[in-house]
């Protein structure tokens, strides 16, 4: 067990549905620290740098147009775990296999909106902590 730190973005739908404070809950109650919280708008040029490894697929443009729609919620986690322990609770990324009890499993239904975005090892959470945050 390590502490870790985490990063998260409550995605455009999330926020146009009044849910931030939901799923902001949930991963406070589960014992993680918010450490960095902002609120933006996602410019195209940095949604298609922070999805590179999608930019082949065909769900790409999609994608980008979902998470430059509107205002996000950035938030930097921390906690023991920290990376697995948000994933857990953000549940699988296609909404349809995502089990109840988890953010994706009980708020969204369909790909791409899946309401929140994890990082997905601490090297990367460091990387995208510093694309969002500066
Ligand atoms: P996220 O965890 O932010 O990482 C990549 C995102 O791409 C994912 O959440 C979804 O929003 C989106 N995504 C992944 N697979 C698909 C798919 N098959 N169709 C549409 N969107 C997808």
């Amino acid at each position: 067990m390590a502490v870790e730190q985490t990063f998260v973005i409550i995605k455009p739908e999330a926020v146009a549905r009044r849910l931030v404070g939901e799923i902001l809950g949930r991963f406070e109650r589960k014992g993680l620290c918010i450490k960095r919280l902002g609120v933006t708008q996602i410019q195209g040029q940095v949604a298609q740098e922070h999805y590179a490894h999608h930019a082949d697929k065909p769900f790409f443009p999609h994608l980008i147009q979902a998470m430059t729609a509107g205002p996000v919620v950035l938030a930097v986690l921390e906690g023991d775990d920290a990376v697995a322990q948000v994933r857990n609770l953000v549940g699988a990324t296609d909404p349809v296999q995502a089990a109840p009890g988890t953010i994706r499993g009980d708020f969204a239904m369909r790909l791409p909106y899946n309401m929140v975005h994890a990082a997905d090892s601490p090297d990367n959470a460091q990387v995208e902590i510093a694309r969002f945050f500066g």
